[in-house]
């Protein structure tokens, strides 16, 4: 039995869609079988990312109401071959919570992981927080999406998902000594979650987001992503903060 972990965040653009595919893409390095399912009708990313956008054709959209089998809508990503993605609709709507929830139970069962990238919005919250185990917040140390990251982890753990990390993204060192975002310790005492990683700002994940490269092994956040993976594994990887 696999284990299904969703991704949210309290604000928009935080790095949901970047920290799921890259801890997805990590996972998949160390030979584990992982999908990474997109929860985010009508604005979707993870296809352009991932490289998928020219072959899709169907959707999670289209597996949940029946117009294909999710074989034909599961993707393999060119990152990795034991990395799948199943991409949000292109278009707005709503998609069936029960739904979903029977087909994570399904999709556990074939996969190591399933990751489920949400948007921050209440309804995708609720629908993945109903299919998920464990959650990770993707917050900025700015005090704003910090304060925004403490409602959505309170959000879950009071949708009975009490197994919640956090995940602090586009993190600039020099920022915090020049005291112009508050320091990490402060966004975890906030935030009320257990560090899973920290995440720099970095230009390979920026060229690596625009879908054109994949995250080199050369670089520092391609290690950050293999600690994150790690410790989503349970082992005990230290952290690696620049
Ligand atoms: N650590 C980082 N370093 C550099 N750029 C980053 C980093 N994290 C995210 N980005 C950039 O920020 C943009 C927004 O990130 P992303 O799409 O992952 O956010 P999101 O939370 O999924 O957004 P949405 O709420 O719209 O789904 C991306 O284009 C990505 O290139
Ligand atoms: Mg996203």
């Amino acid at each position: 039995m696999g284990t299904v972990t969703m991704f949210a965040s309290g604000k928009d653009g935080v790095g949901k869609s970047t920290v799921s595919l890259y801890t997805a893409a990590a996972l998949a390095s160390k030979g584990q079988e992982v999908l990474l399912v997109e929860l985010d009708s009508g604005m979707r990313s993870i296809d352009v990312m991932s490289g998928l956008y020219s072959n899709l054709v169907f959707d999670l959209g289209d597996v949940l109401e029946g117009r294909c089998d999710r074989s034909q809508a599961i993707m393999k990503s060119p990152i990795n071959p034991h990395l799948s993605i199943l991409s949000a609709p292109f278009n707005q709507g709503t998609l069936s919570a029960d739904r979903f929830m029977s087909l994570c139970q399904v999709l556990s069962t074939e996969y190591d992981h399933v990751l489920l990238d949400t948007a921050a919005v209440t309804g995708a919250i609720i629908t993945a927080a109903s299919a998920s185990m464990r959650a990770v917040v993707v917050s900025t140390p700015d005090p704003i999406c910090v304060r925004s990251s403490r409602v959505v982890a309170d959000t879950i753990y009071d949708l009975s998902l009490k197994d919640i990390r956090l995940v602090l993204n586009r993190v600039v060192p020099a920022r915090i000594k020049r005291k112009i975002v508050p320091n990490l310790d402060y966004c975890i005492d906030a935030i009320g979650a257990r560090l899973l990683g920290v995440v720099p700002e970095s230009d390979d994940i920026a060229l690596a987001c625009s879908g054109n490269e994949k995250l080199s092994k050369q670089c520092v956040s391609y290690q950050v992503f293999q600690r994150i993976a790690s410790r989503m594994n349970g082992e005990d990887a230290p952290l690696l903060i620049q």
